[in-house]
């Protein structure tokens, strides 16, 4: 009997690997999300019945239970929790001490060099653990454009990212997902680690127009400095560990370490990633204005009037 618990299992990755695992219903495993609320984790779409824990990383007390015979765990750490040595590192001492024989840990691409970012110090910790580990490194998530920057598409006609005219690679969420239960369900995947790209890579310009084309009006890469991008983030009174992460990770794409991509998602899994510009047709709607949402509402009536 395998037992495995997902952390951050209600954000973009945990709930795409939630929803991949259930609906593989292995044989002989039980799948468990941690979650903060459970109440408010029941109301999101397609999980309601999953089987859930109560769980905080800065919550300590909530350790014990949530680990009770877990075999497995798909770490992905918030960005809210970035005291890692107060927070992550102990919950991995007590799933050692349980007797936890794996751990997919989610980093992300360029941590393994950046001492900055608090997904740097946790894969340094894993080789202090005697826990066997994978650590996949996705470069950004395309959700990142439906959540993070949507308000700026939709309301704003902008992609408003200190990008500069670097060239970047997304990777949907959906494929990270693929990826984690292709290595935490196979075995030959015990400590290693896999940067995983998307299929291609373009500029902030290239992207504005994949948008422009799908939405039918013109969307704009504002190609804002970071130091601006910066002041506009706390005007708008977001947090700043998050702008600056944000920023951090943007100046990567500027100074060119995203420029690249490579045949790891297709090696693990057998099959290529999705593409940015299907993604975006795919969400279509999250983007579109109200009156375009009219709009596109009426003519799908018309169609089904017409295929009647
Ligand atoms: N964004 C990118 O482009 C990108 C790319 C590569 C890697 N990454 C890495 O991916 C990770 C973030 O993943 P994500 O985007 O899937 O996360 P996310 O959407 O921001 O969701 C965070 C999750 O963590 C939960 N959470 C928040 N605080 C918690 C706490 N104190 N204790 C327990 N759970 C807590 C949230 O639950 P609630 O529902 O209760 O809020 C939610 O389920 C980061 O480590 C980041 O470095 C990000």
């Amino acid at each position: 009997m395998e037992k495995i618990l997902i952390t951050g299992a209600t954000g973009n990755v945990g709930l795409a690997t939630l929803k991949l695992l259930e609906s593989k219903n292995y044989p002989g495993v039980e799948v468990v999300a941690a979650v903060r609320d459970i109440e408010r984790a029941k109301k999101i779409e397609g999980i309601a019945n999953c089987n859930f824990c109560q769980f905080e990383f800065d919550e300590p007390t909530t350790y014990d239970k949530a680990l009770e015979g877990v075999t497995r765990i798909v770490l992905i750490r918030p960005n809210q929790v970035s005291d890692v040595s107060k927070y992550i590192f102990p919950f991995l001492a007590k799933a050692e001490q349980t007797g936890v024989k794996h751990i997919v840990f989610i980093s992300i691409v360029g941590a393994e060099r950046n001492r900055i970012y608090a997904n740097h110090r946790t894969e340094n910790h894993f080789k202090k653990l005697n826990i066997p580990s994978t650590i996949l490194r996705p470069s950004l998530y395309m959700q990142n454009l439906s959540t993070l920057h949507r308000h700026d598409i939709q309301y704003h006609d902008k992609i408003n990212i200190p990008g500069g005219t670097g060239l970047v690679n997304y990777i949907d969420v959906r494929d990270v997902a693929e990826a984690i239960v292709t290595v935490l369900m196979n075995s030959g995947h015990e400590n290693q680690a896999y940067d995983i790209t998307g299929p291609e890579v373009m500029d902030f310009y290239q992207i504005a127009k994949i948008f422009s084309t799908e939405l039918e009006r013109e969307i704009k890469y504002t190609r804002p400095s970071a130091i601006r991008f910066v002041r506009q983030k706390l005007v708008d009174k977001k947090q700043l560990l998050y702008v600056l992460t944000l920023s951090l990770l943007y100046n990567a794409v500027r100074s060119g370490k995203m420029n690249y991509t490579n045949d790891v998602f297709r090696n693990i899994t057998g099959h290529d990633p999705r593409h940015l510009a299907d993604f975006v047709h795919e969400y279509r709607e999250y983007w579109l204005k109200t009156d375009q949402k009219k709009k596109s509402v009426s003519l799908k009536k018309r169609l089904y009037r017409l295929h009647k």
